[in-house]
């Protein structure tokens, strides 16, 4: 120790365990598919691995589900454990072990609502942990490299990694079912690379600034007792509108109060090519914007976003997002929800 200096206390790097296939545990090693996710411990998964420099390791368990059953519920949990790690001065950073199947959804959620100015690592694995040769260890202590990298540490924001590559919470999607490399960037790249206990960034990634309401978003997230329903549905051949009128049905219902579900509030429409809807179907969701129901449209293409100005194929101007679906989807509900709570 430095004479007349104290020793600096380690700063803490929250782990939180939400399940997945990093979580999940099969009959027998050879079983890559037939597994339960969401089984083991997170503090069990941390077991041999160390933390980055000058860091000490905590452990909380949100959840151990399989992400394909993600609700509203589980979300305000994980948003509302993290907000509160992140609120502790002495946490220099989170990682969330989470399933790949809805990760780039949760990652997303993260970095809208939260903000963090210090780094939020997502990391998930394809392997389950009771694999032969199980992916999730590598890819955790790839987290933990990535949460105390210096440039993360700058910059906040919230990551992805697996397999070695790092990609932002934007551009991340799930490209493949079986990979070890099941992300990708639409037609972008990974952000970074994870090298043998280091972080080769492609370029230099720009530090988090929160919105001005963060805080009351935040709060308005974690309190609603239920987020704005919107559902995300497909223009292609045949898309004649009918499920977007059963759609208006339940809306009408529920209004009613002759259903319990939360009526429709918006829906995320994922054209073909350049977000172009079918003649039928833009008829149908011309009803629903007159009904009051928001419309977003998107494209089904995997790669590319929407250029707007394609208002005279759509027959009609709808809003254009430049997010995939699944994101779109969650995007246009916070968009609701801070709306009816009067934040910007
Ligand atoms: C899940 O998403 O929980 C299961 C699949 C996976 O993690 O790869």
């Amino acid at each position: 120790m430095t004479e007349g200096r104290a020793a600096q206390p380690p700063r803490v790097l929250v782990v939180l365990g939400m399940g997945g296939t990093i979580a999940g545990r099969a009959a027998n090693a050879q079983d890559v598919v037939g597994y339960q996710a969401g089984v083991v411990p997170v503090a069990d998964l941390l077991a041999g691995l160390v933390p980055p420099d000058g860091m000490r390791l905590e452990a909380e368990q949100v959840a151990n589900v399989d992400s394909k059953d993600m609700t509203p519920a589980l979300w305000q949990a994980l948003l509302a454990a993290a907000w509160r790690h992140l609120q502790r001065p002495e946490v220099a950073a989170l990682v969330i072990t989470h399933g790949t199947d809805t990760l780039e959804e949760t990652a997303w959620l993260l970095h809208a609502v939260l903000q963090p100015r210090r780094p939020v690592v997502l990391v998930g694995a394809m392997r389950p942990a009771s694999a032969a040769a199980p992916d999730g260890p590598q890819n955790l202590a790839d987290a933990l490299t990535l949460a105390g990298d210096a440039v993360a540490q700058t910059a906040g924001g919230v990551w992805v990694t697996l397999a070695g590559r790092v990609f932002d919470a934007r551009a991340v999607r799930k490209v493949h079912p079986a990979r070890a490399d099941a992300f990708g960037a639409g037609d972008g790249g990974p952000a970074a690379w994870v090298e043998a206990g280091r972080v080769r960034w492609l370029a230099q990634p720009a530090a988090v600034s929160p919105h001005p309401d963060q805080a009351a978003r935040v709060q308005a997230v974690l309190t609603a007792q239920r987020w704005p329903r919107v559902e995300w549905i497909s223009s292609h051949g045949g898309a004649d509108g009918a499920l977007v009128r059963a759609l208006l049905r339940q809306r009408h219902a529920a209004v009613a109060g002759e259903d319990a579900d939360a009526p429709l509030a918006g829906l995320v429409v994922a054209g073909t090519g350049n977000g172009s809807l079918h003649t039928e179907l833009v008829a149908a969701l011309a009803d629903a914007e007159d009904q009051g129901v928001t419309v977003w449209v998107t494209t089904r293409c995997p790669e590319g976003e929407v250029i707007p100005g394609d208002g005279g194929r759509a027959r009609r101007p709808f809003a254009v997002t430049d997010l995939p679906p699944a994101k779109a989807r969650l995007a246009l509900s916070l968009h609701l929800l801070w709306q009816q709570a009067a934040l910007s």
